[in-house]
């Protein structure tokens, strides 16, 4: 029966692990084949494939044009610029050393890190694989983050080179990347030595001293040829800057083997995809789905990978389905928001292009909801698979391993059951004990993680212990930070965040961070952030602010308001902007000064506060309330 061939398959990757990763191993080319699969002397610091050693460029790249040089490694599109590019693995492969050359001729060696923020274009999949190649490791800061994100990014990586463009464009506005990372630069402590940038002709901008065009550099390596440095399985391929509870963002680092074992081994348990597919994922190189979903998992697996620039509905609501029909492509992933804006389109948009080449959409970041769900699949016909995990996990926890169990059934609202080598358990929060089914408790995972999951936050050991590791039932347990529960037939929900985390359109964003930024505008006194439900982009920020001066008159709300917007996009970038400010006189406390952000969430919400007894003004929940109303009312 076919849950059953779920069932063991996965509890025999939790029971005989080393077995089981080693047997994974084998899918990609190593230097030196591990003979230990698993070093967990140090728990929680789990070290896959220890001496094995590898790189993920050869494996992404040489490889495959080796074989099959001229099939095509990426096609990029942009619906900003209208351009459209092919670039086989051959060029790809020749690119990459190019680019790599470059690289080392400004200094940057084996554990070096290289700073991208880029738009959606080739030369940011070329500056990360070309890092891979010798040992670099990347940091890519997404391009909706402005300055002062940027600056504490530089500050934790310590870049020795920064690789940027003078812009991107989004919806046909022109995002200046050059100007906010100048800004960015001279607010952080730490200078990189150069900045090499592309120039797409975009905007005006005059070169500084430390800027090296992008373009001349890879033509002056022309032709070049860079071995392979092979690296330890363990060494750190990249760090990838997440959102947690304080406002010091998280610099998540990912190892080289097991990373591409683990990549490697969803392709085709998960995702059931193969060489030669086409894969179109829709996120950003900003984002863990875009690292693992557009550059690494597609090429390790030596399939097509779409890159796109540009919005869902611009031109119109076709253009996805244009370039499923144009390029056959056999797996779309996006996430729920974007299915959700396309749904306010006619479902003709979609059927009047061949997608007959698809075989599943994946969704993934955020609650996919049951009415998304089915208009979509109404609309394409084919199996709608959600899956659920994390920047720390670089791959699916939750899903349906199709490619495992063809019959492995789904249940809505469920993203599905544990992924191989997860031991998942819920914990309830305040005894500890593990939850019964149907009884909800905090996601967490047995120590050790699998493959490809982070190894430890950047430069602080510490921090990765104490944030996210718990000792209990006899192990290590990690906690996701999610609310979940499982029903009787094992079929895991998830129930929001458990921390001061918010997603919106299926971004992570850091409430602290948020408030940190409102606390920079002279009038605040005080401010409280918090995820409200909505019903595009899941969840939106809400701030409540009070004011210093208590006697500033309501009519100039409205303008503080657009002052604090302009402050958050200044900051932090305009993702970050919460969708209201309500001015209060008082926020809800605890007579020790904690704030209620679970209490002050619920009233947002229109839901019972529970226990209010513990809050100092009693007159804070009243003044929400009528502050809410009362711009309901207006709008
Ligand atoms: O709260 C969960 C939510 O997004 C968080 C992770 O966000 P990020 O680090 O940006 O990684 C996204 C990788 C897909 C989780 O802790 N989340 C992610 N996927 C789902 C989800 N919530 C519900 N359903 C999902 N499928």
């Amino acid at each position: 029966m076919s849950t059953q061939t779920y069932s063991l398959a996965h509890q025999a990757s939790i029971d005989n692990h080393e077995t089981f990763w080693g047997e994974q191993a084998k899918r990609i080319h190593w230097h030196q084949a591990p003979t230990q699969i698993l070093d967990n002397s140090k728990p929680p610091f789990a070290k896959w494939f220890t001496d094995g050693q590898t790189n993920l460029c050869y494996n992404a790249v040489d490889r495959w044009a080796k074989n099959n040089p001229d099939r095509i490694a990426i096609v990029h599109i942009s619906t900003e610029t209208e351009t459209e590019q092919q670039i086989s693995y051959a060029q790809l492969n020749q690119t990459v050393q190019e680019v790599a050359a470059g690289l080392m001729s400004l200094g940057v060696n084996k554990g070096d890190r290289v700073l991208l923020y880029m738009p959606m274009i080739v030369e940011a999949v070329y500056t990360m694989l070309a890092c891979a190649r010798i040992g670099a490791i990347h940091s890519v800061v997404f391009g909706g983050f402005a300055s002062h994100s940027l600056a504490s990014r530089i500050n934790d990586a310590t870049p020795k080179v920064i690789v940027s463009a003078d812009a991107g464009m989004r919806g046909g506005k022109i995002i200046p990347y050059k100007n906010l990372l100048n800004e960015a630069i001279d607010i952080a402590e730490h200078k990189p030595a150069h900045v090499l940038m592309v120039n797409r002709g975009l905007t005006e901008f005059t070169p500084l001293a430390r800027d090296i065009d992008f373009e001349q550099l890879r033509q002056k390596h022309s032709k070049a040829s860079v071995p392979v440095q092979w690296l330890n399985s363990t060494d750190a391929s990249y760090i990838l800057y997440t959102s947690g509870t304080t406002g010091k963002p998280k610099g998540v680092e990912r190892d080289v083997g097991g990373y591409a074992v683990a990549l490697t081994t969803s392709m085709e348990q998960i995702y059931c995809a193969k060489a030669g597919d086409v894969f179109f994922c829709t996120s950003d190189i900003g984002w863990v789905v875009g690292h693992s979903y557009i550059v690494y998992a597609p090429l390790l697996a030596g399939m097509t990978t779409i890159m796109y620039e540009g919005l869902p509905i611009r031109p119109d609501a076709a253009i996805w389905w244009q370039i499923v029909e144009k390029y056959r492509v056999t797996h779309l992933f996006s996430a729920p928001t974007a299915i959700r804006v396309l749904k306010k389109h006619p479902t003709t948009m979609m059927t009047q292009h061949d997608t007959s080449s698809l075989r599943a959409l994946f969704l993934a970041g955020e609650p996919l909801d049951e009415p998304t769900s089915q208009w979509i699949f109404d609309a394409l016909q084919v199996p709608i698979i959600d899956n659920y995990w994390q920047t720390e996990t670089g791959w699916p926890i939750l899903s349906v391993a199709r490619g495992i169990d063809a019959q492995m059934p789904t249940k809505i609202g469920s993203p599905g059951k544990p992924m191989m080598g997860y031991r998942v358990e819920l914990i309830h929060d305040q005894t500890g004990e593990i939850c019964a089914d149907n009884e909800k408790g905090v996601v967490m995972i047995h120590y050790p993680l699998p493959p490809g999951c982070m190894k430890t936050l950047w430069g602080d050991d510490a921090r990765f212990t104490k944030t996210y590791w718990s000792k209990m039932h006899g192990t290590y347990m990690y906690s996701t930070f999610d609310w979940g529960v499982r029903d009787s037939d094992g079929f895991y929900f998830i129930l929001g965040r458990t921390d001061d985390v918010i997603n919106v359109a299926g971004h992570r964003l850091g409430t602290r961070e948020i408030e940190e930024s409102i606390l920079s505008h002279n009038k605040v006194a005080e401010v409280a952030v918090v995820g409200i439900e909505d019903t595009l982009k899941g969840q939106v920020a809400i701030a409540f602010v009070v004011l210093k001066n208590s006697d500033i008159a309501t009519d100039q709300y409205a303008m503080i308001e657009k002052e604090i917007f302009s402050t958050v996009d200044h900051h932090l970038g305009s993702l970050a902007r919460p969708a209201r400010v309500y001015i209060v006189s008082v926020l809800p406390k605890t007579r020790s000064g904690k704030l209620l952000r679970r209490t002050l969430q619920a009233v947002c919400e229109g839901r019972d506060p529970g226990d209010i007894t513990t809050i100092e003004d009693a007159s804070a929940l009243e003044q929400i309330k009528s502050a809410m109303n009362s711009s309901t009312q207006k709008s």
